[in-house]
């Protein structure tokens, strides 16, 4: 049995991966982690009842992890708590499961370093859902053939979405960058702006849209556009758990969701 942990357990994400664990026949929740609501029963953010797991103060992530002898940690934060939180998981030779995005390249530096330091797996990655990791390599196949056309991705998230533009869109950008040997980034446009080569990256915030993200690659007389819309943040939560009973066979390292999924 593995020994689950959870951080941002009363969020969006966290609650909903804690419903997915419960679900799962070979991990159970042995311990959460949140900076409010502390002691309260972990089951009651997830509506699935007591579940005899209380939320810990993540001040005491060192201590319960190691009291409960968790095997992994999944992390649905924000970059300030991931950075700081990720290499105690990793020094108490936790495995790790990321979903935060809005990381700085210095902070995922520090979590890499982490991780390789103290030999622990993990799985990081912008998008947890199966459905979006098949897009990234239809993108990707896309773009080797459609390299001269102009490239525009948009996403749409919630008005409750903290960072822009979203972790996806720009591993699409990437995706699309290391296919094409390079290029450069526009986020939005404005004043006078004439389109260069560049990827042109926009983001729309309002009310509850899941997530969407399309990837225009634009020619003087036609388009192609490539688009994935996510209908529930479940797609995300179980992505999530099936990485994390992955990870925990793995040798030690950093794996995306295309290693987990075989793609
Ligand atoms: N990778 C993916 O597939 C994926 C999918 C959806 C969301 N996300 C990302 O996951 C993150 C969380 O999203 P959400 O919608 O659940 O947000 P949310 O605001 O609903 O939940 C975040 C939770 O983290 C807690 N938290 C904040 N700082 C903390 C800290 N220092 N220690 C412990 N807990 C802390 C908050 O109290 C809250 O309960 C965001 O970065 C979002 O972009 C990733």
């Amino acid at each position: 049995m593995i020994n689950a942990a959870v951080l941002g357990a009363c969020g969006r994400m966290g609650s909903l991966i804690i419903e997915n664990i419960t679900c799962s026949t070979n991990m159970q929740l042995v311990a959460a982690f949140d900076i409010g609501n502390i002691g309260k029963d972990a089951g009651e953010f997830a509506h699935v009842g007591n579940l005899g797991v209380q939320i810990s103060d993540v001040k005491d992530l060192e201590t319960v992890l190691k009291k409960t002898q968790a095997d992994v940690l999944i992390d649905f934060t924000a970059a300030g708590a991931t950075v700081v939180n990720a290499p105690v998981a990793a020094k108490c030779g936790v495995n790790l499961i990321i979903g935060t995005t809005g990381m700085s390249q210095e902070q995922r530096a520090v979590i890499d370093e982490a991780i390789r330091k103290n030999q622990v797996r993990a799985v990081i990655s912008p998008n947890y859902s199966v459905g979006v990791n098949v897009f990234f390599k239809i993108v990707r196949e896309a773009a080797k053939y459609l390299s001269d056309y102009d490239i525009e991705i948009i996403e749409a998230h919630h008005n409750q979405k903290k960072d822009a533009p979203s972790g996806t869109a720009l591993r699409a950008a990437d995706v699309i960058s290391e296919a094409l040997g390079g290029k450069e980034y526009v986020y939005g446009r404005e004043g006078i702006a004439p389109r260069g080569k560049e990827i042109g990256i926009h983001a729309v915030r309002g009310g509850d849209i899941t997530g969407d993200h399309t990837v225009l690659f634009v020619g003087n007389s036609e388009r192609v556009e490539i688009r994935h819309m996510a209908h529930s943040r479940q797609i995300f939560a179980k992505g999530a758990v099936r990485a994390a009973e992955w990870v925990c066979g793995q040798n030690p390292g950093i794996y995306s969701m295309d290693d987990v999924l075989g793609l």
